[in-house]
């Protein structure tokens, strides 16, 4: 309902008390729906699902949480300047965009997410670091909020076990950037209950994304299909099999890919890909397509980390792709 009358305020419709119509349509809704959500860690990726949540228009509040003053401001500021970009572009009208700015709450004080409906994690990536906020999150917040880690590669299952409340636990994996990339893998354990699942799939539909299910397998569906077919291509430079080049030109105009696979690394970041593949093929061995290519293992030595770090398959300029490094 609110999404509906979100769109037609967009395109145009006048509605007298907004304000007003909105606050009815939230307290008579069910207690299926999500009124308030908390993002932990307003990074690169928190601070996106922050900007969403709070432009679908559908929440009282949206937590926007960070133990960094430093981070929290800069996601603050990543926010502001993202919203103020979408009014310029006439995409939403600067009523909404007002009201979308006022309904998030910054803050550095962990106890300010105690009684929202949903909490979506996006720290580092770092496994023990996750368990411990999950741990700190299920002291504090009420016993019905829901829990969701936007890992990309760690175990949900073992998430969820460590947060003592793995019946409302589940992943929600957002892609880079956020406000542009419409899909979200909805990530089930065999301990997340059925109403969880169907309240986050559908709060991630109530955000104007496309939400896919899957179960907890390493890289769910897109990094589980992508990542071993970085890494084969980091193997064929390994064997000299063929040039940097030459790789990511049969992928552009053999296979319709919008870019190569050795270009899309660098542009994820070779670290990135690194710990991602490290860490599944210390605790999947049996499995064959989760290797370290010893060309990537190398690049990460010298700490040529693809486009952030100016070099990497290719040597960057800035957000330019220059020559190939061999
Ligand atoms: N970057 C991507 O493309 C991408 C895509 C999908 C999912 N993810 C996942 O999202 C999560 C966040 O990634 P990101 O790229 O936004 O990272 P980021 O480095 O941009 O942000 C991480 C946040 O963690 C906070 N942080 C750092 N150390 C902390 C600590 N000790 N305690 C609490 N908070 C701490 C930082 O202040 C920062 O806000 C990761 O789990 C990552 O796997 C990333």
């Amino acid at each position: 309902m609110i999404s509906i009358v979100n769109k037609l305020t967009k395109y145009g419709v006048k509605i007298p008390n907004m304000d007003i119509l909105l606050s009815c349509i939230r307290s008579t809704s069910t207690s299926t729906r999500i009124d308030t959500v908390g993002v932990i860690g307003l990074g690169l990726m928190g601070h996106g699902i922050c900007q969403v949540a709070a432009v679908s228009g559908n929440h009282s509040s949206v937590i926007a949480f960070d133990s960094r003053k430093e981070s929290l401001d800069r996601g603050r500021k990543n926010i502001e300047s993202s919203i103020l970009k979408m009014v310029s572009k006439g995409k939403i009208s600067e009523e909404d965009a007002n009201r979308n700015l006022k309904s998030i709450v910054y803050t550095t004080e962990i106890s300010d997410v105690a009684n929202v409906d949903l909490v979506v994690e996006a720290v580092i990536e770092n496994m023990d670091l996750k368990r411990k906020w999950f741990q700190k999150l299920n002291d504090i917040c009420k016993p019905e909020t829901i829990f969701a880690s936007n890992t990309s590669s760690l175990s949900i299952t073992e998430l969820a076990e460590a947060s003592n409340r793995p019946e409302l636990f589940l992943g929600l994996h957002f892609f880079n950037p956020v406000q542009m990339m419409r899909l979200v893998e909805v990530v089930y354990t065999k301990h997340t209950n059925t109403d969880t699942f169907d309240k986050a799939f559908n709060w991630v539909k109530s955000i104007d994304k496309e939400a896919v299910k899957c179960g907890d397998t390493p890289g769910f569906i897109v990094n589980r299909l992508l990542v071993p077919s970085l890494m084969q291509a980091m193997q064929m430079l390994d064997r000299r099999d063929a040039t940097i080049n030459d790789i990511d030109l049969s992928l552009k105009l053999g296979a319709g890919h919008p870019m190569g696979p050795l270009h899309l690394a660098d542009y994820i970041g070779l670290d990135t890909c690194y710990y991602i593949v490290k860490g599944w093929s210390e605790r999947y061995p049996q499995e064959p397509s989760f290797v370290v290519p010893h060309c990537l293992k190398e690049k990460v030595r010298y700490q040529h980390f693809g486009r952030k770090s100016g070099k990497g398959f290719y040597q960057w300029y800035g957000e330019k792709r220059g020559e190939p490094v061999n």
